[in-house]
């Protein structure tokens, strides 16, 4: 039974795997979220600190929903319940993870229409009519991100085009696409990269993201870290239990979540280079989230002039789609993938459902930006409000869930079964996974969803 469903619904090699699964690690938050942070609470200081949680706690809940899936061979709610059958209650860790994959995807479907929209007005040299008018630029991001038409219009070319990679299954669509955009990926960023650091004046962006300052290291920057390794690398939400099943029984476990660690770490250093010393060198003031994608950055792109300045938008948007994409297929795919088994039906059925549902409540998302802003969800618009459950409710809940599960219900055996590959690999660092497992990570998880109440 396993090795025919490893067989048709597998990826086809360790490297497909890491592919796909730093696709789905490599999104919006390593480009607009951790360069800010990292300058934000001291730069190099915070940095070590972020190496620390993301190799050592996030990796390993990486790892967890890797075992999970690969276990049982299941989508996030029968994962439980087929290797915990007699406690039932378990399975509603899948469910809260795949109510997070379906906010997320849909925050995520909005945000990535913008990106394909501003792609068009790189392009077609609209942002460069605006030159570096600070006033100009954010009145008109304003005014298109809160209009009613045209942000739908995108995220729904958007949702299509994500639906698309879905229906040609999981080694023709999802696997392929990665590894094509994958390296697109970080072929652009380093382009990027070079360009910024040759503009006069680079330094400065280099030591506010890299001088460690110790005195910026908050508790909050501490608890920012690791709340940023946890979402910079999908997990807690169970994409990758999903991932994980599709993942070759021969595999090391270990390796591929040091890998995927390793590369989306990395990745979010570059997108920090390729940034930050070209807003410095500007002169402007460093920001996170959607005010630097949307307003700073592209009077720093204005700035470089004419041609130069609409190619390194052009490339630079195009960038950020492609990392957009490649996570909301990850998210898109938990989810169909859930139905699909939920309802014994065709993929495409099941992906269209999703996609049509995801598409209803994304314009809900963004109209609550816009028209609807005055409709507020304890105290806040629709569009915030998804926004904190994704980045800070959620995620470390569902998280929690799974180690508390794999540490305290599952039989150690199993554990260390896959991580060792039925005993053919040694796996020396088994008591220390599951050290982390059983009290590390539920610790920490603890502290961060404590203090998002607080
Ligand atoms: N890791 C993504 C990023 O860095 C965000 C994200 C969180 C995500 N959870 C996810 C993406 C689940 C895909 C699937 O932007």
């Amino acid at each position: 039974m396993q090795s025919s469903k490893q067989s048709t619904n597998s990826f086809s090699s360790s490297l497909g795997a890491i592919m796909a699964a730093v696709g789905s690690a490599v999104g919006l938050g390593n480009i607009w979220r951790f360069p800010y942070i990292c300058g934000k609470y001291g730069g190099g200081a915070f940095l070590l600190v972020y190496l620390c949680f993301a190799f050592g706690i996030g990796m390993t809940l990486m790892l967890s929903e890797f075992v999970i899936g690969r276990r049982s061979l299941h989508t996030p709610v029968k994962a439980f319940e087929s290797l915990a059958p007699k406690r039932k209650g378990w399975r509603y860790v899948g469910v809260l993870g795949l109510i997070t994959c379906f906010f997320i995807l849909a925050q995520y479907l909005v945000i990535s229409g913008w990106t394909v929209s501003y792609f068009f007005d790189a392009i077609t040299g609209r942002l460069a009519t605006m030159g570096q008018n600070a006033t100009a630029i954010s009145d008109y991001f304003n005014g298109f991100s809160t209009s009613a038409l045209r942000p739908v219009i995108f995220l729904a070319v958007f949702a299509v085009l994500t639906a698309i990679v879905i229906l040609g299954g999981v080694q023709k669509g999802i696997e392929a696409v990665s590894k094509v955009l994958m390296p697109v990926l970080v072929v652009l960023l380093v382009v990027l990269c070079v360009r910024s650091l040759t503009l006069p004046g680079a330094s400065k962006g280099l030591e506010y993201l890299f001088s460690p300052d110790f005195s910026k290291l908050t508790a909050e920057g501490v608890l920012a870290a690791l709340g940023q390794a946890m979402f910079s690398l999908s997990v807690g939400m169970g994409v990758m239990i999903v991932y994980g099943s599709y993942i070759p029984v021969s595999d090391n476990l270990f390796r591929t979540s040091m890998w995927i660690t390793a590369s989306d770490t990395f990745i979010a250093i570059l997108a920090g280079v390729a940034i930050f010393p070209a807003v410095f060198s500007c002169g402007m003031e460093p920001a996170g989230g959607p005010g630097l994608t949307f307003c700073v950055l592209p009077s720093v792109f204005n700035s470089m002039g004419g041609v130069m300045g609409t190619i390194f938008a052009s490339i630079f948007f195009l960038l950020l789609g492609i990392a957009a994409l490649t996570s909301a297929i990850s998210l898109l795919e938990a989810l169909s993938a859930w139905l699909l088994e939920t309802l014994r039906t065709h993929r495409w059925i099941a992906t269209l459902v999703i996609i049509v549902a995801e598409i209803a409540v994304a314009v809900v998302v963004s109209l609550g930006n816009g028209v609807w802003s005055d409709f507020h969800i304890t105290g806040i618009t629709i569009f915030d409000f998804v926004d904190r459950l994704n980045s800070i409710y959620l995620p470390p809940l569902g998280a929690l869930g799974t180690v508390l599960f794999l540490g305290w219900v599952l039989p150690s055996d199993e554990l260390r079964d896959e991580l060792s590959n039925q005993g053919t690999l040694r796996a020396v660092y088994y008591p220390a996974v599951r050290f982390i497992i059983r009290w590390v990570a539920p610790l920490a998880l603890l502290v961060v969803f404590v203090s998002s109440l607080l």
